[in-house]
């Protein structure tokens, strides 16, 4: 094979449009083995507070590529269960684990959040000033730190992937914009954005369509939708229409413990349910 099509050939596997997705496709982290199919294990979680017990003997489990809604009233431990999975909070006793062999409880928010576990608060944490595109490019960077990220180019690949990243969350014709002047479920799309540029594993989202119109909600049910089979996805919301129209599986916490699990159909049609959640 001559030099010249030796070379062709490497920038035409370079260029092929159909692997600009590949971020996409499931991020192989080496720390997480991924035998059991299953993302993420809460076994056995306790945590009291003072005497109050916020998270009694919760089992949760989340496979590879699950989108799950986890509802419950105010108080039922929805943010605590966060909390602990993301390191913020440790539990009393119980095991969490990434994957079947990295231990949570031994690490702390940094290196989980390294370990392919991003979190998404209610609030959009976006920095206002700089454009949308200044903002996945820092969100891109990680740890390299801001410096680095405006004086080092990026390569090719992490072009495209900030574009990719860009169209999945409906912002390419606003690249250029200052964040601060996005609306506020366009900051919120951006915010998710912004933790895809990571590539986690596993993305924990708060409320996400609390304060948006219902046709930004029905663009954030079509975003998470389209990142499941992907990452592993799990929502706490409040809005049940959302919920309805996002999630295959609904799991109801209440006082810290797991009352019903099923699609939304049947948690709705649960006896339980209705008389602690939904009020009848
Ligand atoms: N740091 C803390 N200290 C004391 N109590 C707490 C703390 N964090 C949460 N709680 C209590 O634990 C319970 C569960 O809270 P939370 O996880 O925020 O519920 P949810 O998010 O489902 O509304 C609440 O009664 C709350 O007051
Ligand atoms: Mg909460």
């Amino acid at each position: 094979m001559s030099t010249q099509s030796g070379l062709s050939q490497s920038f035409q596997s370079w260029a092929r449009r159909d692997q600009v997705f590949d971020f996409l496709k499931p991020e192989v982290h080496p720390n997480i083995d991924m035998r059991h199919n299953m993302l993420l294990y809460l076994e056995g979680v306790n945590k009291n507070f003072d005497g109050f017990q916020a998270i009694t003997d919760l089992n949760l489990y989340i496979k590879e590529g699950e989108l799950r809604c986890i509802i419950g009233p105010n108080g039922a431990g929805k943010t605590t269960m966060m909390d602990i999975i993301t390191g913020k909070t440790k539990p009393d006793s119980g095991s969490v684990w990434l994957g079947a062999s990295l231990n949570l409880l031994n690490l702390n928010e940094a290196q989980i959040a390294n370990a392919g576990v991003g979190r998404k608060f209610q609030k959009p944490t976006v920095i206002e000033c700089l454009t949308v595109w200044q903002n996945l490019e820092l969100a891109m960077a990680g740890t390299r730190g801001v410096w680095c990220t405006f004086t080092a180019t990026m390569s090719g690949e992490q072009r495209d992937k900030l574009r990719s990243v860009l169209e999945l969350i409906h912002l390419h014709t606003h690249a250029s914009e200052l964040a601060g002047n996005l609306s506020h479920g366009q900051k919120q799309w951006l915010e998710i954005g912004m933790l895809l540029m990571q590539n986690p594993k596993l993305l924990l989202i708060d409320e996400p369509v609390a304060g948006m119109t219902h046709q930004e909600m029905d663009r954030t049910s079509e975003l998470l939708n389209s990142l499941a089979g992907k990452h592993s996805v799990v929502v706490v919301e409040h809005d049940m229409d959302f919920v309805r129209s996002i999630a295959s599986h609904v799991t109801v916490l209440h006082q810290g413990h797991v009352l019903a699990e099923g699609t939304m159909d049947e948690v709705q049609a649960n006896p339980q349910v209705k008389q602690v959640y939904l009020g009848e």
